[in-house]
């Protein structure tokens, strides 16, 4: 036996091995003993086969089978056979066939693993990032990290086909403008100096295109110290890209056709040949978000006009200082008890609303409403004309500053739609969102700061606002945006020093503080940038979405938690002061 190498995955036996003899290894997924037989069912990494153990195949070794736990590590040999009729198990992909074993071997033994080493499995993320290992060996989570490999395959064979060249970039390097904060490391050699981990790969991807390699991508890790969320982790991976020569027309063609060539390959799915666009006010106006979920409707209504003018002060008062009055219409939910109603109010207020009034449409089409009362008969008549609205239906109004009323009625429309079952998880509803702001006003900073990073050129006709009026300048900006996650983002760049100063005045930066931060690439830029852009997908995202899952801790081998850690090896961790003294290095913990 121990001269027998494996020679058959378990999880690729079927009717057509019928009589071979096989050796398989794997771990015991489970075992069952009745009486004179034992059945082991037995996993690698392509599935699950049965096997069966009796005295008069197996022999002496069918002690060995009586003494195997779950996850114990065996090679079986034997023959394969089709079962009766009656043990078919059609929720198998091996169910046809079974493996008596002749010989069997414990390679190792295993400790009882702190949970069930199986799909669907109700247990605390902590505990299986702990064991990460063993969370790992799950055949869905295994398949998420086979269809991660095939993405990632699938990406540089197109950019490869599309003349790209894959180049490395530094992970020790500067401060990149990602608008997160940087992971820093200390420099032994260079006393109180430290090197920032790279946001993105940014700044040298497009020396490489003064450089001159004029198609450059990369599949690169990324780190950014933000606060996580399900769709966010402080090292994350992009397939990160430049083209020089080309408009923002190019890239995006360029790009929807290897998302297209992607979900083909690991999926077989096919992708429309065009992804629809909308610009930034659309996307903000119609679904308060620039990241729209377009598997259902639910769009925004501007109730603005529609209340203008009536008894309802609230309203007034707000539209008079600029604000609006926005609404979704809940189709079919006018039933909706009044204490989720409450607590719509509640979930607005995380949002910064203020408020939220509400009418249910009865079904004699009259209005029940505690704002009702402010309405004349037209008013109302106009509302419900202006939010299509039909006996049965809710309407759900928020009055606010804009872009209050964008964060708040975007994120109830997301909300409402989970409720009422709208989301059709089989849909893929991508978009690319175009024509972005240039800046947004931060009233943290009190000044305009990039809404993509300040090498983002704006649009040609918006060039002269720069100096007069930043917030009106649009960018050659675009994200493709799918299911309501940006999966990827890029831009056409500035290759003028010109348009690139009146950006970073535009910014505030000073021109000493710009030449500090960017001396080296401004610098590189007057030795004949050619005109370039590009645009890097979230692979973990992508990937996600692909798998059907909602985190992408669910898609990357080893993730953080969300207080950044990594339970299995618990990183980061104290080190030693023989350490910190030789980095220049004292901490000084100040208690909260
Ligand atoms: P951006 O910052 O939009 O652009 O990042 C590109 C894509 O990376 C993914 N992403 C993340 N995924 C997981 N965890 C994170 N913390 C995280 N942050 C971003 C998103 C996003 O769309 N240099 C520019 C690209 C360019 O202009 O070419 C950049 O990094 O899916
Ligand atoms: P009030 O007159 O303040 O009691 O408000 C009457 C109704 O209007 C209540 O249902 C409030 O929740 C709602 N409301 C108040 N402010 C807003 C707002 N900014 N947007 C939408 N509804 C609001």
């Amino acid at each position: 036996m121990s001269n027998l190498k494996r020679n058959h995955y378990c999880g690729t036996l079927g009717k057509a091995d019928n009589e071979k003899e096989v050796v398989l290894c794997g771990w015991v997924a489970k075992r069952r003993d009745h009486g004179g037989l034992i059945f082991v069912d037995l996993r690698d990494r392509s599935g699950i086969v049965q096997v069966v153990v009796d005295p008069d195949h197996a022999g002496s070794d069918f002690a060995t089978a009586e003494a195997i736990r779950s996850e114990y590590v065996i090679k079986v040999h034997g023959v394969v056979r089709l079962r009766s009729e009656e043990t078919v198990n059609p929720n198998l992909a091996t169910g046809e066939v079974e493996v008596v074993a002749k010989e069997l071997e414990v390679l190792n033994s295993a400790k009882t693993p702190p949970f069930y080493i199986q799909d669907g499995i109700d247990v605390d993320e902590n505990l299986r990032l702990r064991y990460r290992y063993l969370d790992l060996r799950r055949p869905e989570m295994q398949r998420n990290l086979m269809l991660r490999h095939k993405v990632t395959k699938l990406m540089r064979d197109y950019m490869d086909n599309h003349d790209f060249c894959e180049i490395e970039t530094p992970m020790l390097t500067k401060s990149t403008p990602e608008g997160a904060r940087d992971y820093l490391v200390p420099s032994r050699v260079n006393p109180g100096k430290f090197y920032a981990l790279p946001q993105s790969p940014q700044i040298f991807k497009q020396l490489l295109m003064v450089a001159g390699m004029e198609r450059y991508f990369q599949i690169v890790r990324c780190f950014r110290d933000e606060d996580l969320r399900a769709d966010r982790q402080p090292e994350f991976t992009q397939l990160d890209i430049e083209m020089s020569f080309v408009d923002a027309d190019d890239i995006m063609d360029m790009t929807e056709g290897l998302i297209r060539h992607v979900f083909k390959g690991a999926l077989g799915v096919d992708l429309p040949e065009k992804f629809q666009r909308m610009t930034w006010d659309e996307a903000m106006d119609k679904y308060g978000s620039d990241k729209p979920d377009l598997r259902f409707g639910m769009e925004l209504i501007n109730m603005t006009e529609a209340v203008k003018g009536s008894e309802f002060k609230v309203f007034n008062d707000i539209i008079n200082k600029g604000g609006i009055v926005k609404a979704i219409n809940v189709k079919g939910y006018a039933a909706i008890p009044r204490r989720e109603l409450d607590g719509l109010v509640d979930f607005v207020g995380i949002y910064g609303a203020k408020g939220l009034a509400w009418m249910q449409i009865q079904p004699d089409g009259s209005v029940k409403s505690p704002i009702a009362k402010f309405f004349t008969e037209d008013y109302l008549a106009n509302i419900l004309k202006t939010g299509a609205a039909e006996p049965g239906d809710l309407l759900l109004f928020v009055a606010d500053k804009p872009a209050v009323v964008a964060a708040a009625l975007g994120a109830l429309r997301i909300e409402m739609a989970k409720r009422r079952g709208l989301i059709d998880e089989n849909k893929l509803a991508f978009t690319w969102v175009v024509d972005f702001p240039m800046f947004e006003y931060s009233e943290e900073e009190k000044r305009y700061v990039a809404m993509h990073h300040p090498f983002t050129s704006p649009r040609e006709e918006d060039i002269p606002l720069l100096a007069t009026d930043p917030g009106k300048v649009y960018a050659k900006a675009y994200d493709m945006v799918l299911n309501g996650t940006e999966i990827g983002g890029g831009s056409i760049r500035i290759h003028r020093r010109d348009v690139q100063d009146a950006v970073f005045h535009a910014i505030g930066l000073s021109e000493e503080q710009a030449q500090e931060k960017f001396g080296f690439m401004m610098g590189a830029f007057e030795f004949g940038a050619p005109p370039h852009g590009g645009l890097a997908f979230g692979l973990d995202r992508l990937v996600m979405i692909m798998a059907k899952r909602d985190s992408i801790r669910d898609v990357i081998a080893f993730p953080k938690t969300q207080s950044a850690s990594d339970l299995m090896c618990q990183a980061p961790n104290d080190v030693e002061e023989k350490q910190l003294r030789e980095l220049h290095i004292r901490t000084v913990l100040v208690k909260k």
